[in-house]
């Protein structure tokens, strides 16, 4: 990446988006050397459209609703992102699973948020998972995004302590304020050059 050129973002998003908020926010400090070149939406009602367009951010509605299988739906993902020269893709909230269409054309260079401490509680409801378990902390995880449910090599991992009166909610909500910490830290390594992949190892330089 040559130097002061902000990298070009993708955000695949499904819902409400406080995660690109948090990316939103940090670029526009100027704390994140970063553009936002698009926001993808699966669902045509995901509230992070409203937020991506209140911002001048280019949006896509790209319903899977059209496509017969996964592999031609991130085909046509693939092509979208090629079309605005992306450098990062970022799932924020993004609940699909992506094929090898997708992985293997921009390798280590798509990251996911998950709301739990990965490798425990993949999938969906982490949280439910985790205060059905009974663990005393949980947390969010950035990782790097292969072909499985929350399988790639972790980038950055943040601990949240779990109450023994959490809900759901209550503890989603907590978890959240982690994430929007952590996916901006992620990104800023990515986009500084600092993170190297070695198989299953990510290694961060000073
Ligand atoms: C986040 O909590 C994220 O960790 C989770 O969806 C939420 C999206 O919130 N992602 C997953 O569970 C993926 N496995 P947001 O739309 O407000 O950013």
């Amino acid at each position: 990446m040559i130097e002061n050129v902000p990298c070009r973002l993708a955000v695949l998003v499904s819902g409400s988006g406080t995660n690109l908020q948090a990316i939103i926010d940090r670029i526009e400090a100027g704390e994140l050397n970063a553009k936002i070149v698009c926001v993808i939406s699966n669902k045509a009602d995901a509230y992070a459209l409203t937020r991506a367009s209140k911002h001048g951010i280019p949006v896509v509605v790209h319903e899977n609703t059209a496509f017969p299988e996964r592999r031609a739906y991130d085909a046509a993902t693939v092509e979208i992102l090629r079309g605005y020269r992306v450098d990062l893709v970022i799932l924020a909230g993004f609940m699909r699973i992506l094929t090898e269409v997708m992985v293997s054309a921009f390798p280590h260079a798509i990251m996911n948020i998950h709301p739990a401490l990965l490798p425990s509680f993949q999938g969906l409801h982490a949280q439910q998972q985790a205060l059905d378990y009974g663990v005393r902390y949980s947390g969010c995880t950035v990782h790097f995004v292969d072909c499985g449910t929350d399988t790639g090599p972790i980038i950055l991992q943040s601990v949240v302590p779990v109450d023994q009166d959490d809900t759901e909610d209550t503890l989603s909500a907590r978890i959240q304020n982690a994430e929007h910490q952590t996916f901006a830290a992620a990104i800023k390594l990515f986009v500084e050059g600092k993170i190297h992949v070695t198989g299953r190892k990510v290694r961060i330089s000073a």
